[in-house]
């Protein structure tokens, strides 16, 4: 059999245990090449099947025959080829193979094994023993390092030392960019512009590749309906329609469709699964929940992201049915492998398998093998496997294949990022310096950065504000840096982020006077400020008094004609760890806000925050709210480019703005109840609070645009339906405001009566139009029967004829609609 020279490179490079160098010549390793069946014969086209149904004139017909003529004998010779040449995945399969075949059970149970190490200041910390493991071929992959010259030292030892010679994956929490730092997820998520969020993953993975990574653990995919939840930053918000899309445009921008490329790094969905559940929005807390809740509501985004090809997932730290999601053999097999057909590995996530002892389920050696036997393939640095497969297999071997096949579900991995072929994957310092933090780069951050802010109110146009007379930037968000780039930011350089004052002071003109003050500390509470210093917040207490600083604020709104507050949380305050529960601007904060609205100047809240606030008060009293997240890098003049009309705010909330903490767990998705409320506050026995509406004060889907739109009725273009459809709904929308803008038509559909009780509606669709002042447009949905779906108690994925309810407007609270009878013939 004759192979390819790539075939023959690839083998040769473990079989001569040198590292990139081709030979000429049959390696051994072909002989496990399986030939690979040849392709179907494709059918004719239609029409030459028979000439019934679809006449075509003689011209035409001769054209088809040619085709399909040629078409056959192309595909004969592809055949014949193939016949000789193994397809990409045989070749794999066969390297595979090979490769584990001459694996020690020491050398695999290291390929499982995920290691931490960290830098000094001048370089990489090659632990001692790290570094013996690596040569000793009991590591499979390290994260928390890079740069090209530390990832080149470390993937050096492997592929130069160690007895096979197998690369490294080098991993990072490559979150929301790497050196150039974009919004935070739960911000790009707002953009609802999947281009863009697609944009932002491929900009990072460019730049952490040219950095010497080629794994990230992203997207962080954890539906959260708690914004107490501090990772309720790192997600896309509460809806597991928009949530997929935003995986899958992620897995799209990271692995850019072949990992092959060397400006791709392999994709990590996590954490598999239900994380964002945690029981009173506190980290780690134990979650519980239906079957019919978990597949309807909070697995869809993993799922999503299962199909657009995410090469590996990540457990989660929460259990599972009663069960720890890292030694959950339904959640890891029989779902994710089996109903999901997920080809690539599972790491644990941090230390998991020793937590499982907390959890109460045994001790390292008893969760080790639970984690394995659940589907666990990598170890992430508990070293669990590597102290307990050992002696495990020894008590037991038949569990030996269970680590044979996640060791080659790891190698698979490495060789589809071509790891086995170019170990550093074109990795030099001197594409780093090009290709990181690029001007390019930067320009796209602030775009993104600019379509990721929401506009919650604007009172009397107040935004978009004049670059002339003066204007008082306040607060102690203003000037800050470090709190721009947000939690998951590890590779970014703070020092580097423009912010609110100097992008306000660029854009601004010299027509403008900008005076400035502090106002408040990020926070004063003494219990707080202790545990964010603690974990590197570096929040400085301000040596004037809060009654001083507020003094001086109050005196320097009073010489301008309007105040632009910059308020909100330290960068601290969400992420990892970073539950609250009071969800308000801190005390110090409304404090100063109080004092400068009883200025009586117009007041801009400009809101830094990771998560949804409570903002009852700021929404009474101030003229306009815009939300800003954590903007990266470009953060500042993103604020300025919308502060000056420049970008209009199109972000749209994807997380619910409660009133009150007390309304928590909120989500617009919500079941109806046996007793829903009217509205009518002396009806008793509602399901109702006494002291606060049920609805959220910003509602999923919502937020304002310099201009106004108009939405016409909803237009169906029939009023029943039989089986697929399709059915078209559509609107007419109009800019009637003064400003161009971009709007996102929503689509929400209601299934009123179904064999399991449904939320009161879901998100189905949306598209954002960009319309001129005065312009109109027909937006049209072609709704099909997925739409209708949902899973029965049967955990079956259909639909059951009946009413449907078709929603369609700017959020999910403010929509018109129209009814559709679908009947399955
Ligand atoms: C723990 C976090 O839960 C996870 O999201 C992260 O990827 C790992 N640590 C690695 O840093």
């Amino acid at each position: 059999m004759s192979t390819s020279p790539n075939f023959i490179r690839e083998f040769t490079l473990i079989d001569r245990g040198s590292r990139v160098k081709a030979q000429n010549g049959c390696a051994p390793p072909c002989a496990h090449a399986p030939m690979r069946p040849s392709k179907p014969l494709p059918s004719p086209p239609k029409c030459l099947e028979s000439s019934s149904g679809c006449e075509l004139n003689p011209k035409d017909k001769m054209r088809n025959s040619v085709i399909f003529v040629s078409g056959l004998v192309g595909v004969l010779l592809v055949a014949c080829v193939q016949a000789q040449t193994p397809s990409p995945a045989s070749k794999m399969d066969a390297f595979i193979f090979d490769l584990v075949s001459k694996m020690t059970l020491d050398e695999k149970i290291g390929q499982l094994n995920l290691l931490s190490l960290g830098f000094d200041v001048t370089g990489p910390v090659v632990n001692k023993d790290v570094e013996a493991a690596i040569r000793a071929g009991h590591v499979g992959g390290v994260f928390n390092t890079f740069t090209p010259a530390a990832t080149r030292k470390l993937q050096d030892l492997a592929v130069q030392e160690s007895r096979l010679h197998i690369p490294l994956l080098l991993g990072f929490d490559v979150i929301h960019g790497h050196k150039t730092i974009f919004p935070i997820p739960l911000a790009l998520a707002s953009t609802w512009n999947m281009d863009l969020v697609e944009q932002s993953a491929r900009i990072a993975a460019a730049e952490a590749s040219a950095d010497g990574l080629n794994w990230t653990f992203s997207p962080m995919v954890d539906i959260a309906r708690d914004p107490r939840w501090g990772r309720i930053a790192e997600g896309a918000g509460e809806d597991p329609y928009l949530g997929s899309k935003v995986a899958q445009a992620m897995v799209r921008g990271y692995q850019t469709g072949d990992l092959r490329n060397t400006n791709a790094v392999l994709a990590c969905v996590k954490h598999f699964a239900l994380y964002g559940a945690a029981e009173g929005g506190r980290d780690y807390n134990t979650v519980d929940m239906s079957r019919i809740r978990m597949y309807e509501y909070y697995l869809p985004p993993y799922k999503a992201a299962v199909e657009a090809g995410v090469g590996s997932v990540m457990t989660s730290f929460n259990e599972v049915d009663g069960i720890p999601g890292t030694g959950n053999e339904w959640l890891l097999t029989e779902l994710l492998r089996k109903q999901w057909a997920f080809k690539g590995f599972v790491t644990t996530d941090y230390t998991a398998i020793k937590e499982m002892t907390e959890h109460g389920t045994g001790d390292l050696k008893h969760n080790a093998l639970l984690a394995l036997k659940a589907g666990a393939d990598m170890d992430m640095v508990d070293e669990a496997y590597l102290r307990c497969l050992k002696p495990l297999v020894a008590e037991q071997p038949s569990w030996e294949p269970l680590v044979t096949e996640a060791c080659k579900r790891v190698l698979e991995a490495k060789y589809k990022l071509g790891l086995f072929a170019d170990p550093y994957r074109g990795c030099t310092p001197e594409r780093a310096r090009k290709e990181i933090f690029t001007p390019a780069n930067r320009k796209a951050a602030r775009e993104i950065a600019g379509r990721s802010f929401v506009l919650l109110k604007n009172a009397g146009q107040t935004l978009p504000l004049k670059k002339t007379g003066t204007l008082a930037l306040i607060g102690p968000l203003a000037a800050s840096q470090r709190d721009l780039l947000g939690s998951w930011s590890a590779a970014g350089d703070w020092k580097q982020a423009v912010n609110v004052l100097d992008g306000i002071k660029r854009a601004a003109g010299s027509d403008l006077k900008v005076v400035t003050a502090k106002g408040a500390n990020l926070v004063e509470d003494p219990y707080m400020l202790e545990a964010l210093n603690a974990s590197g917040a570096d929040i400085v207490t301000d040596e004037h008094s809060p009654q001083a600083m507020i003094d001086e604020a109050v005196a320097t709104a009073q010489q301008a004609d309007a105040v632009v507050a910059v308020l909100g949380e330290s960068f601290a305050m969400s992420g990892e760890a970073a539950s609250r529960s009071d969800i308000g601007l801190p005390a110090g904060q409304q404090d100063l806000l109080k004092a400068l609205v009883k200025t009586g100047k117009p007041i801009v809240l400009v809101m830094m925050n990771g998560r949804p606030l409570t903002l009852l008060w700021e929404d009474a009293h101030c003229s306009a709210i815009l939300e800003t997240w954590f903007g990266g890098t470009e953060a500042g003049n993103a604020v300025a480019d919308v502060l000056f009309g420049d970008c209009d705010p199109s972000g749209r909330l994807t997380a619910s703005f409660p009133r009150s903490v007390g309304q928590i767990p909120l989500s617009y998705n919500h079941k109806n109840t046996g007793r829903p409320y009217g509205g009518d506050p002396r009806v008793k026995y509602v399901s109702r609070y006494l002291d606060v509406p049920n609805a959220p004060l910003y509602p999923f889907g919502f937020g304002l645009s310099f201009t106004s739109f108009s939405y016409s009725e909803v237009k169906l273009d029939k009023t029943s339906v039989q089986g697929e459809g399709p059915l078209l709904a559509s609107v007419t929308l109009t800019n009637t405001g003064q400003y161009a803008g971009e709007e996102t038509v929503q689509l929400y559909i209601t299934d009123p009566v179904a064999s399991v009780t449904r939320s009161v509606e879901d998100l189905r669709g949306f598209q954002k139009i960009a319309l001129k002042p005065g312009e109109s447009k027909e937006v049209v949905f072609k709704i099909t029967p997925d739409a209708l779906k949902f899973y029965n108690r049967d955990l079956v994925y259909d639909w059951e004829p009946g009413q449907f309810i078709i929603r369609i407007g700017p959020n999910s609270r403010d929509l018109k609609s129209a009814s559709v009878q679908w009947s399955k013939s």
